[in-house]
Order: structure tokens, then sequence, then C-alpha cells
């Protein structure tokens, strides 16, 4: 995408949400080609999943499943839409979504604004299904029942989603984060294990990257015990690490380089207490393949990323995939999966 740096002034000119719907108008656009090959080495065989590449884009980027087959075309290796809800909601008011520049960082208190999932649905029955296209699911805002909404949302969406994921960790929707405590988390995935089918897709779990002590262990067993097939590390941080920019007092969640410290650090304390064995998915400001060789080795099976292709464009997917191919061949190894966990410290 040598164009990205022509196009970027003309959208940095427009106000964050306005330039997010731009792209989305202009990627509706463009062709739907086939994904491009990528060398053997980047497979892997991930929840039962084969991977063509181990970079993915990670969920918001396209909440309404309006593109994924052109987010394939560009280079991803696999492509999470939403997060969806059972009822489309607008989300919160306007402006929502900050750009921080100086920070190459973003905040977002979007709160799900979302066409809803059947919508979505019916977009994925007529997609092209020539790649891998998960499918975050969460839950309305005015919900009186979170947990029924997961459960739904999962029915709804287990015979199109190549995999699942429940999303519990956005810090946009008031009591939404609650659900990653002790008692609730259990009760569910209890009852999202209920609503899995056998031979379904695999589910995953997304979860945040503000953590106590203890808590990544008790995560792990919780997830282990409902048969969880793996965790995404990390959503967008609540927490403010020194920042340059003028919105960075927003309130919302941030993502970008900030929060690569943050998520890095997760992802440690999550391999640390699965010992490797649940597999984990490595997200929060992953920029280029240095980013997402040190997550592999720290323990991650896939990444994905989002706010980094906000300041470089999508071509980045397949920028990180060729630097990553590079790597595996200077180190010797064959295949991605030999890297995996190879420097937890
Ligand atoms: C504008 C925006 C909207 C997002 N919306 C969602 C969402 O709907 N569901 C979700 O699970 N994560 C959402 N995220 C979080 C990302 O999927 C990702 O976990 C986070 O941004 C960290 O990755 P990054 O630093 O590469 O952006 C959103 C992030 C941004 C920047």
């Amino acid at each position: 995408m040598a164009l990205y740096p022509l196009v970027r002034p003309l959208m940095f000119a427009l106000d964050a949400e306005t330039a997010h719907r731009a792209t989305i108008a202009a990627l509706k656009l463009w062709p739907k080609r086939k994904p491009p090959l990528f060398p053997p080495s980047l497979r892997s065989t991930v929840a039962g999943l084969e991977f063509p590449s181990p970079v993915g884009l990670a969920a918001g980027f396209d909440k309404d499943a309006e593109f994924p087959d052109q987010m394939l075309a560009l280079g991803f290796g696999f492509v999470e839409v939403g997060t969806l809800t059972p009822r489309p909601q607008p989300g919160n008011p306007r402006p929502r979504l900050f750009r921080l520049r100086e920070d190459r960082a973003v905040i977002n208190r979007l709160g799900f604004n979302n066409q809803g999932r059947v919508a979505a649905f019916e977009r994925l029955k007529r997609c092209g299904h020539r790649g891998i296209v998960g499918v975050n699911i969460g839950a309305n805002k005015d919900s009186p029942d979170l947990i029924a909404d997961y459960v739904c949302g999962v029915e709804a969406m287990v015979q199109i989603a190549r995999y699942l994921t429940i999303n519990i960790s956005s810090p946009n929707t008031p009591g939404l984060r609650g659900l990653q405590d002790e008692g609730a988390l259990d009760e569910l995935l209890a009852a999202v294990r209920g609503a899995r089918r056998p031979g379904g897709p695999p589910l995953f779990l997304k979860v945040a990257p503000d953590f106590g002590d203890g808590d990544p262990e008790r995560i792990v067993r919780a997830a282990l015990d409902h048969g969880v097939d793996g965790l995404i590390v990390a959503n967008t941080t609540v927490s403010r690490p020194p920042l340059k920019s003028r919105h960075a007092d927003q309130s919302g969640g941030l993502s970008g380089e900030p929060l690569k410290p943050l998520a890095l650090e997760a992802l440690r304390n999550f391999r640390t207490a699965s010992g490797g064995q649940i597999p984990l998915i490595g997200v929060g400001g992953i920029a280029n393949a240095d980013d997402a060789w040190d997550r592999i080795r720290a323990g991650a099976s896939l990444v994905q990323l989002y706010t980094a292709m906000v300041y470089r464009g999508p071509g980045i997917a397949r920028a990180i995939a060729r630097g990553l191919a590079e790597r595996l061949t200077r180190e010797g190894m064959a295949s991605i999966a030999e890297s995996v966990g190879s420097d937890p410290a």
C-alpha cells in the first residue's frame, strides 16, 4: 500500500470517526481478490484452525462485517469482526474516538456501536469464505441480562463463524468487565458452553490488560474448566501511562504504542499462568515485525493489531508477515510454532 502515505494527511485532516467512515467506504469498494500466498513457514494450526499467517485484524475495525474479504485480500491472515450485540445500538455520543498522534495511540469510548448481529449474519453468509473470519460477541448496554446476550450471540453465530470470541473486556459498556470477576466468569462460561455445538467453531475469551496479582491464574483455570480454546490478551487499557497528546485525558480505552508494554506483560503473565496449556493470541501496540516476534516468543500463537494500521495503513499486515518469515529463516526455524514461547521471561 504505497498509496497510504499520500492518503494519510487527508485522513488526518478529518476527525477520527469521519476518517474511519471514509476508510470503510473505500475498503468496501476494494476488490475482493484472493488472499495473498504466504510463505509456508507462517502456517500454523491453532485451536484446530489452519492459519495461513499469524497476523490478524483485531476486533473493532470491521464491527459490522462489511469488508472481511477485502481485509483478507490486503494480507491479514485472519479477521475478527464485531463486537456484535444482539440488538443494534448507536453507541456513546460523539466525539468518542480520538487520535493521539504524538503517542501513536487512540482512545475510544465508542460503546459497541453496531448494526446488530442479524445484519452481520446476513453479510457473513454472502462473504467469500476465502479465509478465517472470527466473530466477536458482546452485550447490549441496556440489557437486563448480560450473560443471556452472550448465550444468544453464540447460538446465532455458531453456524457462520470460523471462531467465536467472548468479549468481556471492553471498558465502554458499564458492568461488562465485571464478568471477568470470579463468580460471574464461571457463570458466563458455563452458560456459553451450553450454547456451543459439538464440532462447532473454537471459542476464545478476550481479556483486559488491567489485572491484579492472581487474576491470570484464576482466568486460565476458569477457561480450561469450561473448554475455552484460546485467550486473546488484550483489549484496550483504562490506565494512562505518560502521554503527550492533548487528548490524553479523554475517558475510554487506550490502544496503540503506549499499550505495548502493558499488553506484553499481560501476555507473559498469562503464559506463566497457563504453562502453554491454552493458546494465547497477543494484541496491543503491535506495529512491526519485531513487536510481533516478541509477542510470539513470549507465548502468543497468533497476533492481532488495529491502531498501528491507522498510522501505517493496511499494508502493515503483509510487511509484518514478511518480517516474521525472515526472522524464522535467520533463526533456522521451520515454523512459527517452533518460536511460540521460546522467550517467556
Ligand atoms: C476504535 C477501536 C474500537 C475497538 N472496538 C473493539 C470492539 O468492538 N471489540 C473488541 O473486542 N475490541 C475492540 N477494540 C480493541 C482492539 O481489538 C484491540 O484489542 C486493542 O485496540 C489493542 O490493539 P492495538 O493496540 O493494536 O489497537 C477496539 C479498538 C479501537 C482502537
